[in-house]
């Protein structure tokens, strides 16, 4: 994925064991399609040299504000003039102390200082000790650094290099790659709870078999995981999958139909909109028995009755909230075939504003889509593309209509 195509990343290192995780994040940063630009403290060289660092950015790295190469001998500015961000991971403690105090005897804190903070955004990727984490001092840097605008990411918990556990770890360069490609989306839902559902659901026959569905939930998560990119505060009640939770995103694991209703009522009072992404399962057996059904010799199978499952997205979108427009529903339906028909159809069954079509046999389990937004307007085509991008779409069409569906009438 090219997420961060066309953007250019100053990235800084400062002195701390974290910077083996720099390494990575470099190497990610130009796999998701940026440039980068090292730049290291004389304490980042004591961990990590800057010829490795150059061998993965495919750059020289800077070290100094004496630098030769620069023809008019102001690396600090031009560095930070071409960035459209500065990341500085890891972050140590004692470097936020001199962020803070507009400290700048070295090439990275001057650049920093240096940098134009209306269109260059800082980032910082603090790593330490889980005691330096938790110090009042640093506690106070972190609240003024970002009073000063600047964006100060989690820390990771868990075990330490010097043998604590603990807060206070970097993040690992997958969650840091992930939150600065959310760092550059439009904030299109900021101040909106999303409620999302996601993947099958598990109907219990007996202890050990079931019936589910092959939705794998890629979609349901790429959604919630775009949701949080543009701002909004994300629930996402899942059926039984695999998937890791995107960052930022609160996640409720359920496995029955029954299950997904319950915690979605609980999650929906709060929320603004509500994204029906999951495939529930109809019916579910009418009993699920508490042992094994054992075969009796006859031949002959079990008998199973089945009943109807409570259909979450109608409950929710037959809900008060939903009919005074504070909570805006979205459908999916995943058909076999005459997708606009059914789309139209099941639109107007389900009482929504808004109702995504796809096909089913075509999306289920793969990393692309192809979405049909349906509405009261008409329909509109979002063509084959990874399921991120599309969900990224998505987001930007719903956001769009939530504003003029909640807009006060004139
Ligand atoms: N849905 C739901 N609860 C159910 C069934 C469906 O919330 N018990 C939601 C799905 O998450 C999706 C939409 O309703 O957003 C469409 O689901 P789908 O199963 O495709 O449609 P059905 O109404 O079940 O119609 P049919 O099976 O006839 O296609």
């Amino acid at each position: 994925m090219n997420d961060l195509a066309g953007k250019h990343i100053v990235l800084g290192m400062t002195g701390g064991i974290a910077c083996y995780k720099a390494a990575d994040l470099c190497r990610a940063l130009v796999k998701a399609g940026a440039t980068v630009q090292v730049v290291m403290t004389e304490a980042a060289t004591q961990f990590i040299t800057p010829v490795t660092m150059q061998a993965l950015s495919n750059r020289p790295v800077y070290t100094s504000q004496w630098d030769q190469r620069e023809a008019n001998s102001m690396a600090h500015i031009n560095l930070s003039r071409q960035a459209h961000a500065i990341l500085i991971a890891p972050c140590s403690a004692d470097f936020m102390a001199k962020l803070l105090h507009g400290r700048a005897d070295d090439l990275l804190s001057l650049m920093c200082l240096a940098r134009p903070m209306e269109s260059v955004p800082l980032l910082l990727a603090p790593a330490m000790n889980r005691e330096m984490w938790a110090h009042p001092a640093t506690q106070r840097n972190v609240e003024q650094l970002r009073a000063d605008g600047c964006t100060v990411l989690d820390v990771g918990s868990g075990e330490q290099a010097c043998g604590e556990t603990g807060d206070g770890r970097m993040l690992e360069s997958h969650e840091l790659l992930e939150d600065l490609i959310a760092f550059f989306q439009p904030k299109r839902l900021r101040g909106q709870h999303v409620l999302v559902t996601a993947g099958p659901t598990y109907e219990a026959i007996d202890p050990v078999r079931g019936i589910t569905n092959l939705s794998s939930g890629k979609m349901g998560f790429a959604v919630a995981r775009a949701a949080h990119e543009a701002g909004a505060q994300v629930t996402l009640v899942a059926g039984p999958v695999a998937l890791a939770t995107p960052r930022g995103v609160r996640r409720v694991d359920v496995k029955s139909a029954q299950e997904m209703l319950q915690a979605s009522v609980e999650s929906a009072p709060s929320a603004s909109i509500f994204i029906a992404a999951a495939a529930v399962a109809d019916w579910r057996p009418q009993q699920s028995a508490a042992q094994k059904i054992k075969k009796d010799g006859s031949g002959q199978p079990p008998e199973l009755g089945f009943v109807e499952n409570p259909d979450i997205l109608a409950t929710l979108a037959q809900s008060p909230r939903a009919a005074s427009g504070a909570l805006y529903c979205v459908g999916f339906a995943a058909e076999s075939h005459d997708l606009l028909e059914h789309a139209t159809a099941k639109r107007i069954k389900k009482r929504v504003p808004l109702l995504v079509g796809n096909i089913g046999p075509a999306t289920f389990g793969q990393d692309d889509n192809a979405l049909l937004l349906v509405d009261a307007a008409g329909a509109q085509e979002l063509a084959r593309n990874t399921k991120i991008a599309l969900a990224r779409q998505l987001i930007a069409e719903i956001a769009t209509r939530v504003t003029i569906h909640t807009a006060p009438a004139p």
